[in-house]
């Protein structure tokens, strides 16, 4: 049988490249050979400020944007957490195994706690134990994350081993797979990630003119000033994001003609474009058709929450007979 995955985004405004080439486009790749559950982390996203008559449209655009991206819901599951109550159930009583100084030690606590300074809740502080419960409530093995994940990672592991030690065991360890760091940096400022905090994003659901147009006005080697100058495309944003979506032969071709000035850099931007569009085009007409009939997206999600209530509810009632409760 086939190792069980799990793996959680936040419902946090568009998505964009950055997010497609570091997680996304991964969480594709494993569905054959795990048993892949993906989750919509509401219940994590309402631990910073946000506008509650917005959440269910950021729900639903980013279901469709990961359906658009290849994460089949024939193939894998696909739900919302809030519509599994085990998830905020678990995170209670793992909360009794979890030592409160680890909490106050994780660094994206310490991030999030000044970015938000002033309205800094309890939520904020355990969000790394509602994670904790996401993966252990499936007894998932397996939990591709982003580099910044790890902590919480180790931390998960340190949970599980806590409540094993004390109840029993009942649950795996579960060990983080790293997803390729992709750095995408700003189009406007390639010093800076590309970010949804900066507004320097390219959206998976963007119209193909705006892209272009930030593409065409993409900051380049800095050097190459006049189109006779010579360029250096490993100082250049343009050609790094040429190695995400443009094949070897494009590559192999621009390097040298962008030393040699040989090509101009819109000639360059338009290549990689193209390319980026042969990518984007399918995920943004996919996720759109999909928007243009929500219901047929919560129905996925419906179906998605079914397949795990059952899984769910067996861990829960093995972790109230391990505590006497
Ligand atoms: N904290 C993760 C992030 O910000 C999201 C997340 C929530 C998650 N629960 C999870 C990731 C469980 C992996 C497993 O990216």
């Amino acid at each position: 049988m086939a190792k069980r995955l799990f793996s959680g985004i936040q419902p946090s405004g568009d998505i964009h490249i950055g997010n497609y080439l570091g997680a996304l486009r991964n969480w594709v790749a494993l569905i054959p050979e795990f048993e892949c559950i993906y989750c919509i982390v509401d219940y994590h996203a309402i631990t910073i400020p946000y506008e509650p008559a917005e959440m269910q449209g950021r729900i639903l655009s980013l279901a469709a944007v990961l359906v658009g991206c290849g994460i089949d819901p024939e193939r894998c599951t696909l739900f919302v957490q809030s519509h599994v109550p085990e998830h905020t159930e678990l995170a209670w009583v793992l909360n009794s195994v979890t030592p409160v100084g680890e909490l106050f030690r994780m660094t994206q606590f310490k991030d999030k706690s000044a970015q938000f300074e002033g309205s800094v809740n309890a939520g904020l502080l355990d969000y790394p134990v509602l994670q904790a419960a996401d993966i252990l409530l499936y007894k998932a093995e397996v939990v591709p994350v982003g580099e910044d994940q790890v902590q919480h990672l180790e931390l998960s592991r340190e949970i599980a081993r806590r409540f094993n030690a004390r109840y029993g065991p009942v649950f795996p360890e579960p060990k983080e797979r790293l997803t390729a760091a992709a750095r995408i940096m700003g189009l406007d400022d390639p010093t800076k990630k590309m970010s949804k905090s900066l507004g320097n994003t390219i959206g998976l659901l963007e119209e193909p003119k705006s892209i272009w147009e930030k593409v065409r006005t993409a900051v380049t080697d800095p050097a190459r000033i006049r189109r006779s100058d010579p360029g250096e495309p490993t100082k250049c944003n343009v050609f790094t994001l040429h190695g995400y979506f443009s094949s070897a032969e494009d590559i192999k071709r621009i390097a040298p003609a962008c030393r040699a000035a040989a090509i101009g850099c819109i000639e360059c931007k338009k290549t990689l474009y193209e390319n980026m569009m042969k990518v984007l085009d399918p995920i943004r007409e996919r996720a759109q058709a999909l928007l243009a009939d929500p219901e047929q997206v919560w129905a996925i999600l419906r179906r998605g929450a079914e397949r795990c209530r059952p899984i769910a509810q067996a861990t829960m009632a093995e972790v109230k007979k391990a505590m006497g409760l």
